[in-house]
C-alpha cells in the first residue's frame, strides 16, 4: 500500500552535526576520500561516494523515499524521464533482442525504441489494448515496454496479465506509472519487475524541473543499472533532486486534488453539447473503468481528461485562444492546469496510421488538470466551449 508518511520520511536522513531536518543540497562534485586507507567513503548501498556523476548524497535520498513509495528494493534518479528509459534499454538490450512496444506510449519513448534498429534490435508494436499485447509477447521476447494508463487517450493496461504473459515468456516488463503515481498503482507488487516515471510530472509535481527515476530489485538496480547511468552520466543533479524530494511531500494531498478535480470535469464536459466524447477512465461507461476500479486505489482514476470537441483544427484554435485559466502547453502533472493539442505535440512523431488507429483526431484534445478550484476550470472551458 502506498503511505505517504514513506513520501515524508522515507529519505531517512540524519546529520548529527547539526540536527538538520531537510535534506540539503550536496551541490560537490568530488567527496574526499577517506586518507588513513585510500578508498572513498561508502554510501548506505555500498557505492563509492566519490563523485556526484555515479553517487550523491541528496540523489540517494530521493532514491530512498521512491523505492519505499513503489514498494521497491530500490531506485535510482535520472536528469529525465527519456534518461531513465534509454539506460533501461541500453542495459537490457543487444544485437539479438527484441523489444516489444505497446502502440500507445509517449512518443519520444516510440522514437527511441524504432531508433534502436539501428544496433540490430527487433522493434514489435503491439497494441492498443493488454489482449493484444499478451498474445505478441513471445519466447524471443527480451523486453516489454508499456504505460499503466496510457496517453493521450487514456487506456488502462492490465498490468497483472502482462506481468504474467512476460513471466511466461522470460520477457523483462517495464511499466511507466507516470500518468498514475504510486498513490493510484503499484505496478512492481502485481509483477512488474521495473518500474519507471518521468519524475518531471507528478512525482515533482511543480512544473519546475526535469527528472526521471527507476525502480526496482536491488540487483538489478544496484548491480545492473547503477553501472550504465555511470557510463551513460545521466544521474540527476542535487539541486533537482532536492525539488523532487520536497514535491513528494505533498504527492497524496496534491494526486487526490488532482483526480478530485478530473472526475468533476469529466462529468462537466460529458453533459455538454459541444463536446463529442469524454475519455476518461473514471466515467462508468468508458471501457476501461473496470479495470481501473480494479486496480486503482480509492476510486481515484487520474488528473488528465481527454475528450474531443465538436469540429475540427479551426475549433480546437479557437478553443484555445479562448482559455484564461487553463494555459497551453506539453507537460502534465502540475498545480496549474495546462491543455495540449495532441497531433501538434505528443502525438506528432507518431506513424498517422497509429495515431489513426488510436483515435487520435483534429479535435482531440488532453487536459492536465490542475489544482485550482474546479469552479473556476469549470467556468474556463464553459467559456471556451461555447467560442466555437
Ligand atoms: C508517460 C511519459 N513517460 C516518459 C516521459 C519522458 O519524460 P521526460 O520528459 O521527463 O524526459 C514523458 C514525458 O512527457 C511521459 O509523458
Amino acid at each position: 500500500m502506498f503511505k505517504q508518511t514513506d513520501a515524508i520520511h522515507g529519505s531517512e536522513f540524519f546529520d548529527e552535526k547539526t540536527g538538520a531536518f531537510i535534506v540539503p543540497i550536496f551541490q560537490s562534485s568530488i567527496f574526499e576520500m577517506e586518507r588513513d586507507k585510500g578508498t572513498a567513503r561508502k554510501s548506505d548501498r555500498g557505492k563509492d561516494l566519490k563523485y556526484s556523476r555515479e553517487e550523491n548524497p541528496t540523489v540517494r535520498a530521493l532514491e530512498r523515499v521512491v523505492a519505499k513509495i513503489e514498494g521497491g528494493g530500490d531506485a535510482l534518479a535520472f536528469s529525465s524521464g527519456m534518461a531513465a528509459i534509454s539506460t533501461v534499454f541500453m542495459a537490457f538490450l543487444d544485437d539479438k533482442s527484441e523489444v516489444l512496444v505497446a502502440k500507445e506510449v509517449y512518443g519520444t519513448t516510440m522514437q527511441l525504441a524504432l531508433n534502436l534498429r539501428k544496433f540490430g534490435v527487433r522493434v514489435k508494436i503491439a497494441g492498443p489494448d493488454t489482449e493484444q499485447i499478451v498474445e505478441s509477447v513471445a519466447r524471443e521476447t527480451r523486453i516489454v515496454f508499456v504505460e499503466t494508463l496510457t496517453n493521450p487517450t487514456l487506456r488502462v493496461l492490465n498490468v497483472p496479465e502482462i506481468a504474467k504473459a512476460c513471466r511466461d515468456n522470460d520477457a523483462l516488463l517495464i511499466v511507466d506509472n507516470t500518468f498514475v503515481t504510486p498513490v493510484l498503482y503499484r505496478p512492481l507488487k502485481d509483477g512488474a519487475p521495473l518500474v519507471v516515471h518521468s519524475a518531471t510530472k507528478y512525482l515533482a509535481g511543480h512544473n519546475d524541473v526535469i527528472a526521471g527515476v527507476v525502480i526496482g530489485d536491488n540487483d538489478i538496480i544496484s548491480n545492473v543499472l547503477w553501472d550504465w547511468r555511470r557510463m551513460l552520466g545521466c544521474i540527476l543533479s542535487p539541486f533537482d533532486a532536492f525539488l523532487v524530494l520536497r514535491g513528494l511531500k505533498t504527492l497524496e494531498l496534491r494526486v487526490r486534488r488532482h483526480c478530485e478535480n478530473a472526475m468533476a470535469i469529466a462529468e462537466f464536459l460529458n453533459d455538454h453539447p459541444k463536446v463529442v466524447e469524454v475519455l476518461y477512465p473514471g466515467l462508468p461507461e468508458n471501457k476501461y473503468h473496470e479495470v481501473a476500479r480494479k486496480l486503482f486505489a480509492n476510486n481515484m482514476y487520474g488528473g488528465v481528461v481527454s475528450f474531443k470537441i465538436k469540429g475540427a483544427k479551426n475549433e480546437v484554435l479557437k478553443f484555445m485562444k479562448t482559455l484564461k485559466v487553463i494555459r497551453v502547453s506539453p507537460s502534465l502533472g502540475g498545480p496549474e492546469s495546462v491543455l495540449t493539442y495532441p497531433i501538434v505535440s505528443g502525438a506528432s512523431t507518431m506513424p498517422p496510421n497509429i495515431r489513426e488507429e488510436l483515435g487520435i483526431t483534429e479535435n482531440l484534445l488532453r487536459l492536465s488538470v490542475g489544482l485550482e478550484n474546479v469552479d473556476d476550470l469549470i467556468e474556463d472551458l464553459e467559456r471556451a466551449l461555447s467560442s466555437i
